[in-house]
């Protein structure tokens, strides 16, 4: 394996763009190879055969352009499907649930956790069960937000109609008198403004992707696979369906143009 190789990346469609944007903070120099799978999104919502399925076909094709080591940003896939594909893949994979419940870990002083994802992260109990398993003496309190996916990708980050949801969908992390909360979606950290603005300045919010990009620079560091060019990394993004719509969020999400967006048949990655 090349220092130089890139990382693979894989989503359920535009959101891991929020991974992209805290690894390339961390790792500028690295190459990307993102594909999202946006012909079949959304994830959250389907069975965990599907998820597992689904995620098993978008990393065999990541795994086909000598990628060293793939992040699977969904947080859904990383629920449901992060023990097979660490099991079929012959490739680091670090998925956002490990590293986002450390993370949180290390921040709450109150042991009350909360977390927020999709049908299928909370009704897996993925963070939780992780959380527990690290420090089982933790309270955690969790809640599907499957709202705040359309309107982070509307733009709506600072709209009065996202601030009544918000209210909404996390007036009962209040009573429960949280700290800490782990935003367990790749879509979420878009909204962290008015989830700051409604949790107070006393909860600390957890973003998974900046966890798991940690993560990822020090297993690169350990293992002398850092990219060492003083070039700033290639992107390459592959999406199953409207690569135009893609760009157009894109570019939103990460305040820069990105050039090279070209679709994949879904049929190919069968
Ligand atoms: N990427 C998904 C996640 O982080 C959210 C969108 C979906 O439901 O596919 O869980």
């Amino acid at each position: 394996m090349n220092r130089t190789n890139p990382i693979g990346i894989f989503d359920s469609g535009i959101g891991g763009l929020t991974v992209v944007k805290r690894l390339t903070s961390f790792l500028p120099n690295e190459n990307v190879i993102y594909f999202g799978d946006t012909a079949r999104v959304p994830y959250g919502s389907k069975s965990n055969e599907t998820v597992i399925e689904y995620s098993i076909q978008d990393a065999q094709f990541l795994s086909k352009k000598n990628i060293k080591l793939l992040i699977v940003a969904c947080n859904t896939a990383s629920s449901v499907a992060i023990d097979v594909l660490k099991e079929k893949f012959n490739l680091p994979v670090i998925g956002m649930i490990e590293p986002g419940a450390k993370l949180a870990l290390e921040k709450t002083k109150n042991k009350r956790i909360g977390v927020i994802g999709t049908y299928a992260t909370i009704g897996n109990s993925a963070y939780a069960k992780q959380l527990r398993t690290i420090d089982p003496a933790t309270q955690v309190f969790e809640k599907a937000c499957p709202l705040f996916v359309p309107l982070a990708e509307e733009g709506w980050t600072h709209h009065d109609a996202t601030k009544l949801i918000a209210e909404e969908y996390l007036e009962e992390f209040k009573r429960h008198e949280i700290d800490t909360l782990i935003l367990g979606c790749t879509h979420y950290p878009i909204l962290a403004d008015i989830i700051h603005e409604v949790m107070g300045d006393d909860v600390a919010l957890i973003d998974s992707g900046t966890a798991a990009s940690l993560v990822v620079e020090n297993h690169l560091d350990g293992r002398g696979l850092k990219n060492s060019s003083n070039m700033l990394g290639t992107h390459h993004f592959f999406v199953s369906d409207v690569p135009k719509k893609f760009k157009e969020i894109a570019e939103r999400f990460l305040g820069r143009e990105i050039e090279h967006v070209e679709r994949v048949d879904p049929d190919e990655l069968v």
